[in-house]
C-alpha cells in the first residue's frame, strides 16, 4: 500500500480525524482543533478534541489531545473564541480562551457546553456548569459557531443542523434571536469583504457545501445570494473559519473526505486529512450575485522548493514534464468552446491519471478522478464556468488534488490513491487545438 499521509496537509498521528474545530487565533497562534477518535474506524461515541498549533498556516506542531468525552457525552464539533475581555469570567486580566462544543449523550441528546484555557489552548477546564444550551429533549442541535458581534456588543451563536441564532454577553446564558431558513451541520456565519467594495457583506456556509451571502443585522440574517456551491468536488466538508485572525482575515478549511466513504479509504496510520487553509472574499458578479473566492493562503508559498518552468511549447507537448506527488502546479489554460477535452493530467501512469481540465462543448471546466487510483473514490465533477484563457493553480498531495480555477471562483478538492509509481504530470488536449501557457511546478516540501 502507498504511503498516503500527506506531506504538508494536516493528518493527525494516529487515529481518526473529521471536522475541523476550534479555530481561533491568539498570541500569534492559530488553532486547530478537530474531531478525533483513538480508532481509526471511529466509533462516534467517543470523539475527542485533536489539537494542532501553527505560527503560518503552513507548519503544524502536534499537540496532546485538548478535550476528552465525559459523562455528558462525546465531544463533537465545535469552536473557540479568544475572551480576552473576560466577559465569561472565567479568567483573570488578559482573559483566555474558550471553546463552545456539542456534548453528544449517549441517549441521543445533543447540548452545547464549554471549556476554558487560561494557557494558550494547552490545558483546558470543562464549565461546572455544562451544558450551557439544550436539554435532554434536544435533538440533531449541534455544531455551535460564535463569533464577537462588535455593534450590538455581544456573543452571537449559529448552531445547526436546522440553523439557529442565539445571543450571549457572557458566554453561559443565551437567548434565542431567530432561525434562518436554511439547515446544515456546521454552520458558520462571517462578515467578508466584497472585492473593490467598502462595504462587507455576510456570509452564512452550510457545512462548507454551499453558502449563501446576505446580509446580518445582529438578530437575523437576510440572504441576497445563493446557495452556490462552495466547491465543486467531492472532498470538501464541515468547513470553519477562524476567529480573530490576524489583519482581519477570513481563512477556513475544510475536512478534505465525504462521509460516504469516509470509513473505507485507505489509511496511513491514521485517516483523515484537512484541506489546504484558503482566504475568502466575496465578488460581486453580474449574472450570478455574490460569489464566493478562495485563494490559497499566501503562506503557503513557503513551502515552495525547485521550480520547473517549462515553455508553452514544452509543457503542451502531451509528453510528461515533471514527476512527483506534492506540488503546485500554477498554469493559464489557453482554449475555446469549440475544442474538447483538454487539461492535466495528474498523478498518471499507463494506467491511471486524474484530470484537471476545460470542456468547452460539454460546458466548462472539470475534475475527473475515475481513473485516478483507489476503488471507492471515482467520479467525474464540475463542468462549470466559460472562459478562453482560465488561470489554474492545483495543490497535490501524497493523497489529494485541489484546484483552484479563475483566481479562486470555482475550487475543486478531492481525495485520490495513486499507487505508489503514478507520478507523471503532462498536459492532453483532444482536438490538439489548446495548450498550457506560464506554467511552473513549485516542489512543496
Ligand atoms: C459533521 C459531523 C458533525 C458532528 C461531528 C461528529 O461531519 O457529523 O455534525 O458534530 O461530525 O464527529
Amino acid at each position: 500500500m502507498p504511503d498516503y499521509r500527506p506531506l504538508y496537509h494536516v493528518a493527525p498521528p494516529t487515529g481518526w480525524l473529521n471536522d475541523p474545530n476550534g479555530l481561533v487565533c491568539r498570541d500569534g497562534e492559530y488553532h486547530l482543533f478537530y474531531q478525533w477518535c483513538p480508532d481509526v474506524n471511529v466509533d462516534g461515541m467517543r470523539m475527542y478534541w485533536g489539537h494542532a498549533v501553527s505560527r503560518d498556516l503552513a507548519r503544524w506542531e502536534h499537540l496532546p489531545v485538548a478535550l476528552e468525552p465525559d459523562a455528558l457525552g462525546s465531544i463533537w464539533s465545535g469552536c473557540a473564541v479568544d475572551d480576552a475581555r473576560n466577559t465569561s469570567g472565567f479568567f483573570g486580566a488578559g482573559g483566555g480562551l474558550v471553546a463552545i462544543f456539542t456534548h453528544h449523550a449517549e441517549f441521543g441528546a445533543e447540548r452545547q457546553s464549554l471549556a476554558f484555557s487560561a494557557d494558550r489552548g494547552r490545558t483546558w477546564t470543562k464549565h461546572a456548569g455544562n451544558p450551557v444550551l439544550g436539554d435532554d429533549e434536544s435533538r440533531n442541535f449541534r455544531d455551535p459557531k460564535v463569533f464577537w458581534h462588535a455593534e450590538t456588543s455581544r456573543w452571537i451563536m449559529v448552531v445547526g443542523v436546522d440553523h439557529k441564532l442565539y445571543a450571549s454577553e457572557n458566554l453561559r446564558d443565551w437567548t434565542f434571536l431567530s432561525a434562518p431558513e436554511f439547515s446544515s451541520e456546521c454552520p458558520d456565519l462571517f462578515p467578508l469583504e466584497v472585492e473593490g467594495r467598502g462595504e462587507p457583506k455576510w456570509l452564512l456556509s452550510l457545512g462548507g457545501f454551499r453558502y449563501v451571502a446576505g446580509d446580518f443585522d445582529g438578530v437575523r440574517f437576510s440572504p441576497l445570494s445563493g446557495p452556490h456551491l462552495a466547491d465543486h468536488g467531492p472532498d470538501f466538508y464541515a468547513t470553519q473559519s477562524w476567529e480573530a485572525a490576524p489583519g482581519g482575515r477570513r481563512i477556513w478549511i475544510g475536512w478534505l473526505n465525504h462521509w460516504r466513504y469516509a470509513r473505507a479509504i485507505p489509511e496511513f496510520g491514521a485517516r483523515g486529512v484537512m484541506s489546504i487553509p484558503r482566504e475568502l472574499a466575496l465578488r460581486a458578479t453580474t449574472d450570478q450575485g455574490l460569489r464566493l473566492i478562495q485563494r490559497p493562503v499566501r503562506e503557503l508559498e513557503s513551502l515552495r522548493r525547485e521550480t520547473v518552468a517549462p515553455s508553452g511549447a514544452e509543457a503542451s507537448s502531451g509528453k510528461r514534464f515533471y514527476s512527483g506527488d506534492a506540488y503546485e502546479l500554477e498554469a493559464t489554460l489557453v482554449v475555446d468552446d469549440e475544442f474538447d477535452r483538454c487539461g492535466f493530467r495528474l498523478r498518471a501512469s499507463k494506467t491511471q491519471e486524474t484530470l484537471v481540465g476545460y470542456d468547452g462543448p460539454a460546458g466548462g471546466v472539470f475534475l475527473d478522478r475515475e481513473r485516478s487510483g483507489g476503488t471507492v473514490t471515482r467520479g467525474r465533477y464540475g463542468l462549470v464556468g466559460r472562459g478562453k484563457r482560465i488561470p489554474l493553480r492545483v495543490f497535490v498531495d501524497r493523497g489529494s488534488v485541489e484546484a483552484f480555477f479563475d483566481h479562486g471562483l470555482r475550487v475543486f478538492s478531492a481525495q485520490i490513491f495513486p499507487d505508489a509509481g503514478s507520478l507523471d504530470l503532462a498536459w492532453f488536449s483532444e482536438s490538439g487545438k489548446c495548450r498550457a501557457e506560464d506554467v511552473k511546478v513549485h516542489r512543496l516540501g
